[in-house]
């Protein structure tokens, strides 16, 4: 396996000319291009690397997969989709348009911006502090990882510059989508979405998933199975925005993006994958880790269509 990986990243080390590094978020800007890595955590627990997969990276928009969970853990399905939908949508991730002018009148799903701002809003706790401790607790579960933490940085620099999430949220709040202090809550969102990790760090908590939410290693169930479910569901048809059918058909792989060049992908009851690569294409997906999950998603037939 792990000379299957290293062969992958070397074939595919070439695409990473072929995009940009996210610069909208300053700090995301440092990164650089030619990084490409990847791990596969196996449902034995067993953990497969290549090229830069010890790398640390903000998980951006693949904490929208932990805030829906929570979301959902904290309030249920029924009241988490009054508030956001669970339609794909053809705009891009942090699109405004679709809030007023389309049916339904809520953020189409929890994977574009709109709606990961509502399923943030959503987990309970006294302060942003006490929110944004559930979200790193879970993770460090998750990931077996004590020192999981938000970039300081990045969260500066998105909070600085996320006037575009701003009018979003009050938006929403005019809308009655969201309750509360609006600031606050974008609080939570940029921090939640500098959260660090790496490959090794995504791959596990995809591996939870591909396990129906039980921890592959402990046999500790994190979530239900239906929770687990919904939110890989979500991941095939909204995890890749504007790009998910494209990845559906060439990849077939339950996967989130985020801008800062990961993706992880649950491969139903087989492995989790984190893979990263931040120079990303227009649509704000890793270039050169899509033809990564490609290649391999056609080495071991992982196509789940
Ligand atoms: O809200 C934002 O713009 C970022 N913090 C997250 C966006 C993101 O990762 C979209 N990804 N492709």
């Amino acid at each position: 396996m792990e000379k299957l990986l290293e062969s992958i990243i070397e074939s595919n080390l070439k695409y990473t000319d072929d995009g940009k590094v996210a610069s909208y978020i300053p700090e995301l800007s440092k990164a650089n291009p030619k990084d490409l890595g990847i791990c596969v955590i196996s449902l034995d627990g067993k953990q497969y690397s290549a090229g830069d997969y010890n790398k640390k990276f903000t998980l951006q928009s693949i904490t929208k997969v932990v805030s829906l969970i929570i979301a959902l853990l904290d309030n249920g399905k029924k009241n988490v989709f009054s508030k956001v939908g669970m339609e794909p949508t053809g705009d891009s991730f942090n699109s405004i348009v679709s809030l007023e002018v389309k049916t339904p009148n809520k953020p189409f799903n929890p994977m574009i911006n709109a709606g990961a701002i509502a399923t943030t809003a959503l987990i309970t706790g006294n302060s942003v502090e006490e929110k944004m401790e559930k979200i790193l607790e879970f993770t460090r579960k998750v990931t077996e990882n004590p020192d999981i933490n938000y970039n300081e940085e990045v969260y500066l620099s998105e909070k600085a510059t996320g006037d575009r999430n701003r009018a979003l949220a009050y938006f929403m709040k005019s809308n009655k989508l969201i309750d509360g202090d609006v600031e606050e809550i974008l609080d939570l969102y940029f921090r939640q979405c500098s959260l660090e990790g790496t490959c090794v760090d995504i791959a596990k908590i995809a591996a939870m998933l591909a396990n129906d939410g039980i921890l592959p290693w402990s046999g500790e169930r994190i979530i239900s199975r239906e929770v687990s479910r919904i939110v890989k569901t979500i991941m095939v048809t909204c995890g890749m925005y504007d790009e998910s059918g494209e990845v559906a058909v060439h990849i077939g792989i339950p996967a989130k993006s985020g801008v800062g060049g990961g993706i992880m992908a649950a491969v139903p009851r087989r492995i989790g994958i984190g893979v990263y690569g931040p120079s990303l294409d227009e649509k704000g997906n890793s270039v050169a880790g899509m033809r990564v999950l490609t290649d391999l998603s056609d080495e071991l037939d992982l196509s789940i269509f």
